[in-house]
C-alpha cells in the first residue's frame, strides 16, 4: 500500500544565482552541511543556541522531554512572552523606528505601522481585551479581514495569555460555530467586514449567527472597517473604537512557559470533524524564527510579502511570528489578487518595493492564464527571492514564475510544510541549494526526513512511500484540541512511533523530495499505484490546459481509472478531439496506463479558500454519489453545482 509509483522526470537544475549568492546569509555547501549535521547528531545543542537568540524572561533549562512520545516538550523551564519576542525586543535599537507592517486595503488606502507604533497598538489592544475579562489560558476565536488589527489581535491575544484561535474570514457561520464550541472561546474578535473584490464581505452577520446560544462567549469585539450596517447585541457586543480610547498604551508582557498553547488552528481532515491543531509557545516561536531568517534570507532593508490570509497557518507563521520575530518589514494585502485588475499583486510589490515574495502555486497558475502583459506593465527589479507554499507546483507553473516573475535572477524556495508542523520541513535554502523545478528539495535543520514503508523501512531512491519525519522538531504540533487519541492514530500510527504527513513522496537520486500529494489521492490502475498529482502536471503541460484535477473512479476492469476535470485557455474548442487530445499527450508524457479514462471540461474547479482543490467533492461526482462530507471551505458552490449538473 505505502509504494507509490513515480513518473514524473524533470531535469532541470537551477544553481543560486551568483549575484544572490553573494550576499546571501549562508552560501557555503560545507558550512550548510556542517549545519545539518549537527542539527540532527546533536539537535539538543543546535536548537538551544538557535534558542538563546530569542529573548527570555527565564532561560529555559532542558532542550528537548521526548520522555512520553508522541507528546514532546521543548525549552521546559523557560519562560517567554511572543509578542515581546515580535516587538518589545526591537525597541531598543535602530528598529524601533522601522516599519514593521506596510499595509494597503483592496481600495488602496494604506497603513504603515513602524514597531514602536505597532507595540502601542498591541499593547492597547491587550487592554481592551482585559477590559472586557479575558484572561490568560483563555482561548479567544478571531475572525477578521485583512487588517493591521487581524495581526494586533493575534499579538494582545498572546501578550495576556490568551491562546488566539483564527478562522479565516472566508468560512460559513456554521464553521466558525463550530471551531468556536469545539475550542471552548470566551470571546470573538471580527470586524463590520471587509473588502473583497470590489465590495463588501460582511462578516458580523456571520458572527451573530456562529454565537447564538453559545453561552461561553461573553464578548464580541467588533473593529470598524467597512462602515455598514451591523446588528448589535448589547452587553455582548463592543466597537473596538471606542474602548481603545479609554485605556492604556502600557500592557506588560504576560510570562509564559515554554509549553503553555500559544493557538489553535482548525484544519479540515479528509473525513469528519476539523482537528484543533495545538501550537505552543516556546518551540513554536523557535522554529518560525529560523525558518524565516534562513528560508527567506531576510536583511533589514528586505521588504517582505506573504500573500497568505493570517486565517492559514502560512499567515501565522510567515506574516505574524516568524517575520516580527526576525524584526523585518512585512507587507500586508486585504483583498483578492486580481481586484481591480489582473496586475494588481504586481503594481503591490512595484509600489512598496517588495524584494522577497511568497505566494501559492495555485495563485502562480492563475496568473500564468491571465498573460504576461499584466507583470511587465510594472517594475519588478526589486525582486531577490521569490517562494511558493501549499501544494505542489508543477514544473510549467514554476518556469514561468522563475522567467516572467523573478526574471531569471531570483532563486525560488519550493517551500513544504503543514499546519501539523508549524514550520517549513522541506525548502532549498536559496545561496546554497540547487533548485529543480517541482522539488521542494531537501530537508531544513532539525528534519529528520525519510520515505519510508509501513513497517518503517527507508525506501531507495526514486521508490514513491510515505513522507515521514523520524525526529521531534520544536514547532510541531504538540496534539489535536481535547483528542489525544486522534492525534495518536492520525499521525503516529501508520508507521508506528514515527511522524506520518499524510503525504506521498519520493527522494531522488540527489537526495531532493519530491511530494506527490495525500496519500488518500494515490490510484491503484491495474495495481499501478499512481500519484494524482502527476497526471495533473502532464495535463497541465499542455499547451491549451489552466488547470486539471485528477481523481479515482472505480472502474470495472482495472479496479480503478482516472478521471480528469479540466479547465482550458479562453478560446479553446471543448470537444471529443480535445479529449483525445489531451489522453494522448498524458499517454506520451507518461505512459498509456495513466491516460484518463475520463475527461471533463469545467470553467472552474471546486477549491477551499487556501486554493487547495477538493479532490473528495471531485471523487464523488466521478464516482456519481452525492456529496456528503463537510463542505464548508468550499470557496465557490457554484462550481460544484455545474459540475454536478454537466453529469445529469
Ligand atoms: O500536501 C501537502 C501540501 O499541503 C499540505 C499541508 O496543508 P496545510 O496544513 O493547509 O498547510 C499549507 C501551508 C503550509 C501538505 O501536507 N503542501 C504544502 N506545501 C507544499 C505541499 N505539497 C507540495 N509542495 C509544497 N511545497
Amino acid at each position: 500500500m505505502s509504494e507509490i509509483e513515480s513518473v514524473l522526470h524533470e531535469d532541470r537544475r537551477f544553481p543560486p544565482p551568483a549575484e544572490f549568492q553573494r550576499q546571501a546569509r549562508l552560501s557555503s555547501p560545507a558550512e550548510y552541511e556542517a549545519l545539518y549535521r549537527e542539527s540532527i547528531d546533536d539537535p539538543e545543542a543546535f536548537w538551544g543556541r538557535v534558542a538563546r537568540e530569542l529573548p527570555w524572561m527565564k532561560p529555559f533549562e532542558r532542550v528537548l522531554d521526548w520522555s512520553n512520545k508522541p507528546f514532546a516538550r521543548w525549552f521546559t523551564g523557560g519562560k517567554l512572552n511572543a509578542s515581546a519576542v515580535c516587538l518589545d525586543q526591537h525597541l531598543a535599537g535602530a528598529r524601533a523606528d522601522a516599519r514593521a507592517i506596510v499595509w494597503e486595503g483592496e481600495p488602496g488606502d494604506v497603513r504603515t505601522l513602524t514597531y514602536r507604533e505597532l507595540h502601542a497598538e498591541v499593547c492597547r489592544f491587550a487592554n481592551v481585551l482585559k477590559s472586557r475579562g479575558v484572561q490568560k489560558g483563555d482561548r479567544v476565536a478571531i475572525y477578521m479581514p485583512m487588517i493591521p488589527e487581524l495581526a494586533m489581535a493575534v499579538l494582545a491575544c498572546a501578550r495576556i495569555g490568551a491562546a488566539h484561535s483564527v478562522v479565516f474570514g472566508g468560512f460559513s457561520a456554521q464553521a466558525l460555530r463550530d471551531r468556536i464550541e469545539d475550542g471552548g472561546c470566551s470571546a470573538v474578535i471580527t470586524a463590520d467586514g471587509g473588502w473583497r473584490r470590489g465590495s463588501v464581505l460582511a462578516l458580523k452577520p456571520e458572527v451573530d449567527t456562529a454565537v447564538d446560544g453559545i453561552p461561553s462567549v461573553h464578548t464580541v469585539l467588533v473593529v470598524r472597517r467597512t462602515e455598514n450596517e451591523v446588528a448589535w447585541t448589547p452587553g455582548r457586543d463592543v466597537w473596538y473604537h471606542e474602548l481603545a480610547p479609554k485605556v492604556s498604551a502600557d500592557c506588560p508582557p504576560e510570562p509564559m512557559e515554554a509549553e503553555d498553547l500559544l493557538f489553535l488552528l482548525y484544519t479540515s481532515g479528509s473525513t469528519g470533524k476539523p482537528k484543533g491543531i495545538v501550537h505552543t509557545t516556546g518551540g513554536y516561536l523557535v522554529g518560525t524564527y529560523l525558518t524565516t531568517r534562513y528560508v527567506f534570507d531576510l536583511r533589514d532593508d528586505d521588504v517582505y510579502w506573504c500573500t497568505a490570509d493570517v486565517g492559514w497557518i502560512t499567515g501565522h507563521s510567515y506574516i505574524v511570528y516568524g517575520p516580527l520575530a526576525n524584526g523585518a518589514t512585512v507587507v500586508m494585502y486585504e483583498g483578492a489578487p486580481t481586484t481591480p485588475h489582473p496586475g494588481r499583486f504586481w503594481e503591490l510589490c512595484a509600489k512598496h518595493g517588495v524584494t522577497v515574495f511568497y505566494t501559492a502555486p495555485t495563485a502562480i497558475r492563475t496568473f500564468m492564464r491571465l498573460g504576461e502583459e499584466h507583470p511587465a506593465k510594472h517594475d519588478l527589479s526589486k525582486l531577490r527571492l521569490l517562494g511558493t507554499v501549499g501544494e505542489a507546483i508543477n514544473p510549467e507553473a514554476w518556469m514561468w514564475y522563475h522567467r516572467v516573475i523573478g526574471a531569471e535572477r531570483c532563486p525560488i524556495v519550493d517551500t513544504w510544510w503543514q499546519t501539523e508542523t508549524g514550520a517549513i520541513m522541506l525548502t532549498p535554502l536559496p545561496g546554497v541549494t540547487a533548485t529543480k523545478p517541482g522539488s521542494a528539495t531537501r530537508p531544513f535543520f532539525g528534519v529528520d526526513a525519510a520515505i519510508l514503508d509501513e513497517r518503517g523501512n527507508e525506501l531507495p531512491a526514486n521508490q514513491g512511500g510515505l513522507m515521514c519525519i523520524r525526529k521531534p522538531w520544536p514547532s510541531m504540533l504538540r496534539g489535536i484540541w481535547g483528542d489525544d487519541k486522534r492525534f495518536v492514530d492520525t499521525y503516529w500510527s501508520t508507521v508506528p512511533g514515527v511522524y506520518f504527513a499524510g503525504d506521498g513522496a519520493r527522494r531522488d537520486e540527489d537526495g531532493y523530495f519530491w511530494i506527490m500529494g495525500r496519500v488518500d489521492d494515490v490510484i491503484n490502475v491495474s495495481g499501478h499505484r499512481l500519484s494524482t498529482m502527476e497526471v495533473e502536471s502532464a495535463l497541465v503541460s499542455h499547451p491549451k490546459v489552466c488547470e486539471a484535477a485528477v481523481v479515482a473512479r472505480p472502474d470495472d476492469l482495472t479496479g480503478q481509472a482516472i478521471a480528469a476535470f479540466v479547465t482550458v485557455g479562453g478560446g479553446v474548442a471543448i470537444d471529443d478531439a480535445l479529449r483525445s487530445e489531451l489522453g494522448e499527450h498524458v499517454a506520451t508524457e507518461i505512459g498509456k496506463l495513466a491516460r484518463p479514462k475520463e475527461i471533463r471540461f469545467t470553467d472552474a474547479l471546486p477549491k477551499t479558500r487556501s486554493g487547495k482543490i477538493m479532490r473528495r467533492l471531485l471523487r464523488d461526482i466521478a464516482a456519481g454519489v452525492e456529496t456528503v462530507g463537510d463542505t464548508s471551505t468550499i470557496e465557490d458552490y457554484s462550481v460544484l453545482a455545474k459540475l454536478r449538473g454537466d453529469e445529469a
